[in-house]
């Protein structure tokens, strides 16, 4: 028997490149490929990579500047480009980087293996093509990987919200979702293979209407409440979510299903209707907070976490105290923020920037109030408890590391007393200290 090939992926950007380099490692399992962690060891690099914000094709020429010489060493090395810049700028890649074997956008994976053979033939295959074919249908079943307890599902993809300053639209496509059939055996399958918690991924994935089993379209809400009756799945999120998708149904769903998290990733970009309006965004100030409101109603314990952009063309000192005003409002479990930057092809890159060290400054000040509420959120978890599904061990001895229904990283160090828990396993704890980035309980 020859030995397996080794496969390389670098990740970058978001959940769903997370979930997708899953998926390329597993089609690869076809060509008789296995995943290493060691760049050096493989027979095959893909950089699975990510155009939201700025430098993102500066950062793959760079990347590649570095693989360079191990392609010298290992002339047999194949190094492929995946994911959103890619798509963007696939031919583009090809023509400045001879290193460069392979170029797949995200929504032709489920080719990569055919691609690889076409690689290793010395062609240099491009496929950024929108198919109609549905990827997911088509990926080939290599060996599934052995899993921790935690997941993620992608059941939305693409965006046709187009947020002024966005690529998503242009990179991701417009707007699909999975049948329901498809995700609900997928989800099984995760279960079956120990899988306790999934986070359901998308684009704006609340936006979610595919298929349901009964022909109908189904909306987010009713696809969660059909996952939440998979017995040994525990807890169910959803990311990323858009203002406007909020339906009454899925604000209802956060009252009433139990297995669906106090955990809502819920951005809202900036705080001043006149700048939420430049962004496209088609809501106001106002309509998000009275939409936390109505959240908080029927879920009051829920966790918001956000997404903010400063420095938008148009925003002066006035748009962004508006912004600073909202957070204040809102109390954010966590959020994060990000110095507008001009992406080609977008509406907004139309438009004059504002100045790198104001958009540094006010960035600064944002991240300080957040920083300052998330710290805040954490304190107010001491003496309270929660319930902690457990991932893996820590550092120290005897030291076990979960999550909480928030989605707070606990450590939980045994007396040795106690039965040793297991990855996988639910357990009361008790929280007793907040640390800078994670909690520390006790097991009740
Ligand atoms: N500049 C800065 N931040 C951006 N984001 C998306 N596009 C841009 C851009 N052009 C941020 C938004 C989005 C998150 C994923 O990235 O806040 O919610
Ligand atoms: Fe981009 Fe999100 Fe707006 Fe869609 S809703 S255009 S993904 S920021």
């Amino acid at each position: 028997m020859t030995a397996p090939r080794k496969l390389f992926i670098k990740t970058y950007g978001c959940q769903m490149n997370v979930y997708d380099s899953e998926r390329m490692a597993e089609a690869m399992g076809a060509n008789g490929y296995v995943t290493t962690q060691v760049a050096e060891d493989a027979d095959m690099i893909l950089l699975n990579t990510c155009h939201i914000r700025e430098k993102a094709a500066e950062k793959v020429y760079s990347e590649l500047g570095r693989l360079k010489p191990l392609k010298d060493l290992n002339p047999d090395l194949k190094i492929g480009i995946a994911g959103c810049v890619a798509q963007a700028e696939g031919a583009e890649i090809m023509r400045r980087a001879p290193v460069v074997d392979l170029v797949v956008g995200p929504q032709t994976y489920h080719r990569l293996p055919a691609m690889e053979i076409a690689a290793r033939a010395g062609e240099r295959p491009v496929d950024t093509e929108f198919p109609t074919e549905d990827k997911f249908e088509h990926l080939p079943k290599g060996p599934r990987a052995a899993r921790g307890p935690s997941a993620f599902l992608t059941v939305q993809e693409g965006c046709d919200k187009f947020c002024a300053f966005c690529v998503v639209p242009y990179t991701r496509g417009t707007e699909v979702s999975r049948p329901a059939e498809r995700i609900l055996r997928e989800a099984r399958d995760l279960v079956a293979r120990g899988v306790r918690d999934i986070t359901l991924l998308g684009q704006n994935v609340n936006g979610y209407h595919g298929e349901g089993l009964d022909g109908r379209d189904w909306s987010l809400a009713r696809l969660v409440r059909e996952l939440a009756e998979i017995d040994d799945l525990q807890r169910i999120r959803y990311t990323t979510s858009h203002p406007n998708d909020m339906t009454d149904d899925l604000i209802a769903a956060h009252g009433e299903i139990g297995k669906l998290m106090p955990y809502l990733h819920l951005p809202v970009q900036s705080g001043s209707d006149k700048i939420l309006k430049a962004m496209n965004r088609k809501h106001t100030a106002g309509q998000y907070l009275e939409l936390l409101d109505r959240l908080r109603a029927v879920r009051p314990d829920l966790a918001i976490s956000g997404d903010f952009i400063v420095g938008f063309p148009g925003e002066d000192e006035v748009e962004f105290e508006a912004t600073m005003s909202l957070v204040r409002k809102v109390g954010y479990h966590s959020a994060f923020s990000f110095k507008y930057s001009a992406r080609p092809g977008t509406p907004a890159a139309e438009r004059p920037v504002l100045p790198d060290g104001l958009l540094t400054e006010r960035l600064h000040r944002l991240q300080a109030l957040i920083t300052a509420q998330q710290y805040a959120a954490q304190e107010a978890m001491v003496g309270r408890d929660v319930t902690v599904l457990f991932e893996k061990s820590g550092r120290m001895p005897g030291q076990m590391v979960g999550k909480s229904e928030f989605l707070h990283a606990v450590h939980v160090t045994g007396t040795g007393l106690e039965p040793a828990i297991e990855p996988g396993q639910m357990r009361r704890v008790r929280i007793t200290e907040s640390m800078t980035n994670s909690l520390t309980g006790v097991l009740l």
